[in-house]
């Protein structure tokens, strides 16, 4: 999977072309217009003003993609409070070659105001105020599949087919012992679990929270994807997991049929995320689905189009926020650092993240 969607030169991600909106593979929420990243900037800013900020303080978005987002989330900031978008520094954590000039092409506007690493641990020894951020980054880490065989784990991987070298087959990697996937595959129940279940597991959020944290204090994490808390995810029901290709906005199931010409992606097991972010020093602060997250930051967005409507604009909001749209398909996890959590282990609960 890190090949097939981020090798420098044949991976998905890495190529010329935008996978992204109508004539790609599939829409995130940036494709709907920059109400998003608006809305997002709204968040961003009450965040700021919330914790008294003064001086410096750092925007790091991870997995921008064409930088579109990041434009929608500056050009906002600007309007809205010119003071901290004075003293923000916007960074972006790109390793991919090509995707930084497509990024420096949308962002030239706002050049002063950005920075690029090719990942949070280049900015060691620069720690800020600030929020580390993706829309579905979580989704898009590399994962490992793994199947139950005689109440064990067992890791696929991937090797030429021996019957057609042309082509990739799955090949068993036999029983998974020690190692960060075996941590990873003891936090789940496998108690009911039928022989021949097919899921996936991530090893790559504590790293990734670890990097953050080093950078970030204070400050909070926040990512938007879709996803289960943990119990939900690996139900003895869900045999073939969540993993999934998109290609011309079909999905599909077999990774192996177009490697680098479709994007592979899984669901986030949320509770693995919580776990880990926990352990480099994140509180949990909020979850919660994409509609009632972003509607909470619309409030002063609504209140103008009542005076001033703009049917376009409402519809687009719609799209976000209704259920039947994005609304109930994404959810926001928010991470605060250091703690007191803002919420409780009750809130916690009541999301389903035990
Ligand atoms: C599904 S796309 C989402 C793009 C964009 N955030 C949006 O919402 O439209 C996933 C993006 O995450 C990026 N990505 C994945 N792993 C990354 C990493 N370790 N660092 C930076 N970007 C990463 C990919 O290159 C890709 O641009």
């Amino acid at each position: 999977m890190e090949r097939a969607l981020y090798d420098p030169r044949h991976g998905y991600y890495a190529r010329g072309d935008s996978p992204l909106g109508r004539s790609g593979d599939f829409y995130t929420s940036v494709s709907v217009g920059p109400l998003f990243g608006q809305l997002l900037a709204r968040r961003f800013l009450r965040w700021h003003a919330e914790n008294g900020i003064r001086g410096r303080w750092r925007l790091l978005e991870i997995g921008a993609h064409d930088g579109a987002l990041a434009a929608d989330i500056l050009a906002a900031a600007a309007t809205l409070d010119p003071a901290a978008y004075d003293t923000l520094g916007y960074t972006i954590a790109e390793p991919l070659a090509t995707l930084r000039t497509r990024q420096r092409e949308t962002l030239g506007a706002h050049a002063e105001h950005i920075r690029w690493v090719a990942d949070a641990n280049e900015l060691a020894g620069d720690t800020l105020p600030g929020i580390a951020f993706g829309n579905e980054l979580l989704d898009a880490l590399p994962f490992h599949v793994v199947v139950r065989r005689s109440g064990r784990w067992h890791e696929e991987g991937v090797a030429p087919d021996p019957v057609d070298p042309g082509t990739l087959a799955w090949r068993d990697l036999g029983p998974v012992s020690g190692g960060p996937l075996a941590a990873a595959l003891s936090r789940i129940d496998a108690t009911h679990l039928p022989d021949g279940y097919r899921t996936e597991v991530r090893t790559g959020y504590a790293a990734l929270h670890r990097a953050i944290a080093r950078v970030i204090n204070p400050g909070m994490a926040v990512w938007i994807d879709y996803g289960f808390a943990r119990p939900e995810y690996y139900d003895p029901a869900r045999r073939e997991g969540t993993l999934r290709t998109f290609s011309g906005h079909r999905a599909g199931a077999d990774p192996l049929a177009a490697p680098g010409l479709a994007d592979i992606t899984a669901h986030v097991d949320f509770t693995a995320v919580a776990e880990d972010a926990a352990e480099a020093g994140f509180a949990f602060a909020a979850f919660q689905n994409q509609g009632a997250w972003l509607t909470r930051e619309a409030r002063g967005w609504l209140a103008e189009m009542e005076s001033t409507p703009d049917p376009a604009a409402i519809r687009r909001f719609r799209t976000l926020t209704h259920p039947a749209h994005l609304g109930a398909r994404f959810h926001v996890f928010e991470l605060a650092r250091p703690g007191p959590a803002t919420a409780t282990p009750a809130d916690f609960h009541r999301c389903g993240l035990t």
